[in-house]
């Protein structure tokens, strides 16, 4: 192997571009080309191409989104889009794939690969955490760490003004942001898409915590919950069923996307982008770089985008015991 392009896919996180860095110079480190694809699979497909050297990730270890870009291609799903895509690599002399992304960007990694024999290696990056395979993806550390500070505000007028709020957090189809940024923001209910409580269980336990003397809290939601149709009518049921309770709703959407990567996610980065070119470098392919007990570990790409992850139900415990 010559010659690695990197590309940042899907939605971006916080670390990607810490990876990109990584990559960018464990190629330099080891004397062999790196090419930046722009935007994705799309930018590949377009042959949107910067040749990249030590010097070209100077002073990104910092920031926040992905100086590539990205983008969810369409294009690329087609076996049209993946020929066209194969052509340009071809041309620019691409003989590896490092994939910066979260599971849409892995199948199509593997799907390309089998297709027209290109070594490839994943990192996982996405905020939700929802890849198998790897107990960290680049991203979520900072979001969690964004989120509580948001909800820390969130909770100084909750409190001024005795209000109930609901905070609608990402993850997709997961609830690993809404547990854990709702256990270290110390909310009073934490609904998640792994566990349905269901809206009665809902009003008891705010009922419970009135009686018990607290006069405003926060409730996170996943935004892939199911208690409620989403997280207004939810507001809509509280209010109708305890009008004790004045209620406000907050979604903190995309800024849980945004900002400076955490020192652990720019670690895992770093770590994350030695061990994905190195990996390349010794003759293997089709895996995800992941980490499992601090170790680097390597996941069959195919198992990283089927599997499930599990949610911790250790952690639901404390966060009832919290509650009382
Ligand atoms: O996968 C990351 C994520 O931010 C999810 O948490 C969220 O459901 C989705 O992407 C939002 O996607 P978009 O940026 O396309 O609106």
């Amino acid at each position: 192997i010559n010659k690695i392009g990197v590309m940042t896919s899907g939605g971006d996180s916080p670390g990607m571009n810490a990876a990109i860095r990584s990559v960018v110079r464990t190629c330099a480190f080891h004397e062999i080309e790196c090419i930046g694809i722009y935007r994705g699979y799309q930018g590949l497909i377009e042959g949107d191409f910067k040749e990249m050297n030590a010097r070209s990730v100077n002073n990104i270890i910092n920031k926040g989104g992905t100086i590539l870009k990205s983008a969810r291609s369409q294009e690329f799903r087609t076996k049209e889009g993946r020929e066209s895509a194969f052509a340009k690599a071809r041309e620019k002399g691409l003989d590896a794939l490092v994939v910066i992304g979260g599971d849409g960007s892995f199948t199509g990694a593997m799907i390309f690969s089998q297709e027209f024999d290109i070594p490839v290696m994943g990192i996982p990056g996405t905020i939700d955490n929802d890849i198998f395979g790897t107990s960290a993806t680049l991203g979520y550390d900072t979001a969690l760490n964004t989120v509580v500070e948001a909800i820390d505000k969130i909770r100084d007028t909750a409190s001024s003004h005795n209000r109930l709020f609901f905070v609608e957090v990402m993850g997709r189809d997961v609830g690993h942001i809404a547990l854990n940024a709702g256990v270290g923001a110390g909310a009073e209910e934490i609904l998640i898409p792994e566990e349905d409580l269901g809206k009665d269980r809902l009003l008891e336990s705010l009922k419970r915590s009135r009686q018990s003397g607290k006069s405003s809290s926060i409730v996170v939601v996943a935004e892939g919950d199911q208690t409620g149709e989403n997280v207004f009518e939810l507001k809509d049921y509280v209010e109708a069923n305890l009008p004790e309770y004045e209620v406000r709703v907050s979604v903190l959407g995309h800024m849980q996307r945004g900002g400076s990567p955490s020192c652990a996610d720019r670690v895992l980065a770093s770590r994350m982008g030695v061990k994905a070119v190195e990996s390349l470098l010794e003759g293997k392919t089709n895996y995800m770089v992941g980490i499992k007990d601090t170790q680097m570990v390597l996941c069959p790409i195919d198992k990283a985008v089927k599997g499930k992850t599990d949610i911790d139900l250790e952690l639901i415990r404390v966060s009832d015991i919290m509650t009382t």
